[in-house]
């Protein structure tokens, strides 16, 4: 088939570059002359492993076009995707400002009926919108809307894209249902068909519940540090729970990222609009919001009292991405900030010289080795492969005091204790062979001395 894919973002080239993988014909359009020059040559604009290869793929077979002419990216196929971002207002609201541009310009420039594939994450109702405003644009031809959430992850996208647990199509036309079939013929995974509101609610339900339950072990991750239980044994205990199940139950810094804390901005937002209160997802998103404190707290009270040096490993909100977006790693950053310590970070993917304001306070080191060298204090806060399969052993010289908090439960237990490391995890009480030294007032390994009172 002919597909247009309009917006060369995150979702716009992994959606380009797995169709034209699938055997489509696909004409990519971005407003960024550049982005677009760079992407003729095969060279990405984002980090996403296995997305140049396939882009080369599609380049190469002449299955993969680019183009910064809407008229032409609008002439090329009567089924055109919109993966253009929708950002969150101030208010929390999604901004829908691209989207309805992009909109309007494919029904200016349309010469034929359109089937519009909605695929940017837009609050219920939004295809209703788009599709009323550009059949009142240009009345001659149809337009229909049709809604096609994504649930890619960075770092997967692309076998998300190619082998997803279910492809969400929301349609109002049966017509669109034999097109849109073929669209994904090739995708071994069952298409759910459903209106468009309930498609559109899909996204915003299934990342906000996700988000839900990150928070919710990380509330029992900070009981089990008060009551001595550890976390690992009692998320593996209830994800045995098949009504439960074991994803999205690690423990850790908290989550981050360009999506879950938007997309419950905007969820919260669409419920005060009609009036429908939603306290679990306030609580959820306080109880994110509170883990870098805490585990910064955590860090001072269990470092030596004259200690001055500390190393952040990891600052990307996850591995397989250099996305600091939202990144817990950041506002671990800024409570530390507050502390006259020297702070240095090692990240694979971010280098020495990055611009992001947040990072300023802080050193940033090109080696895991170097970032470590006479350190007094290590928090881990993105898994990154690098870490897990460290030889801390050997590294253990190079610091100056052996405490490491492993913000992300990576790293072998044991394995860290027999190198030598005073090894901390979130959800665990640590087996120091130092007693806690410091604590800031009322606190006191992490935590609150005094409960704080319920209203
Ligand atoms: C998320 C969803 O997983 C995708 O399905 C969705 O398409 C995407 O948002 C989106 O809306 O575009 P992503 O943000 O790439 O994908 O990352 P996730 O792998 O979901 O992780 C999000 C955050 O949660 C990360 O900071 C991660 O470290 C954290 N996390 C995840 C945990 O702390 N614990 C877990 O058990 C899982």
């Amino acid at each position: 088939m002919k597909l247009t894919v309009i917006g060369a973002g995150y979702v716009g080239l992994v959606q380009a570059a797995g169709l034209a993988h699938l055997g489509h014909e696909v004409m990519v359009y971005d407003i960024n002359h550049r982005k677009l020059e760079a992407l003729r040559k095969g060279i990405s604009p984002i980090y996403e492993p296995g997305l140049p290869e396939m882009l080369e793929e599609g380049i190469t077979q002449k299955r993969l076009f680019f183009t910064e002419q809407m008229k032409e990216a609008v002439l090329f196929s009567s089924l055109l995707f919109i993966t253009v971002g929708t950002p969150a207002k101030i208010t929390g609201e999604a901004d829908l400002s691209a989207v309805m541009a992009v909109a309007h310009q494919i029904a200016h420039f349309a010469e034929g009926d359109k089937v519009i594939v909605l695929k940017s994450t837009v609050p219920v109702g939004t295809c209703e919108k788009v599709e009323q405003m550009m059949n009142e644009i240009a009345p001659t031809y149809t337009f229909q809307l049709v809604s096609n959430p994504e649930f890619l992850r960075q770092g997967s996208a692309l076998s998300d894209f190619l082998s997803p647990d279910r492809i969400i199509i929301g349609i109002a036309h049966p017509e669109q249902i034999p097109l849109m079939e073929e669209v994904y013929r090739k995708v071994d995974s069952p298409i759910l068909w459903m209106d468009r509101r309930s498609a559109e609610m899909t996204k915003y339900a299934a990342n906000v519940f996700l988000a839900t339950k990150i928070s919710y072990i990380n509330m029992v991750a900070e009981l089990c540090e008060a009551y001595s239980a550890d976390i690992e044994q009692v998320a593996h205990g209830m994800g045995t729970d098949r009504r439960i199940g074991p994803h999205f139950l690690k423990a850790g810094i908290g989550f981050g990222g360009s999506c879950f804390p938007k997309d419950a901005f905007a969820l919260m937002h669409m419920a005060n609009e009609v009036g429908v209160p939603v306290p679990m997802i306030e609580a959820m998103m306080l109880t994110n919001d509170r883990i870098p404190e805490r585990v910064v707290h955590r860090l001072l009270s269990l470092m030596p009292i004259h200690a001055r040096e500390i190393t952040l490993l990891g600052l990307t909100f996850k591995a397989g991405t250099d996305d600091l977006r939202d990144s817990p790693a950041l506002k671990v950053i800024s409570s530390l900030s507050k502390y006259p310590y020297s702070l240095r970070a090692y990240d694979p993917m971010i280098k020495a010289g990055n611009p992001h304001p947040s990072l300023q306070s802080v050193t940033l080191i090109s080696s895991l080795k170097e970032a470590i060298e006479g350190t007094e204090a290590i928090l881990l806060l993105t898994e990154w492969k690098e870490f897990r399969e460290a030889d801390w052993e050997s590294l253990r010289k190079w610091v100056s005091h052996p405490l490491l908090i492993d913000g992300r439960n990576c790293l072998d237990e044991e394995k860290m204790r027999k190198a030598g490391f005073d090894y901390v995890r979130i959800g665990k009480q640590p087996m120091l062979s130092l007693k806690p030294v410091r604590a800031p007032h009322g606190w006191k390994d992490g935590r609150r001395e005094t409960p704080v009172s319920r209203q």
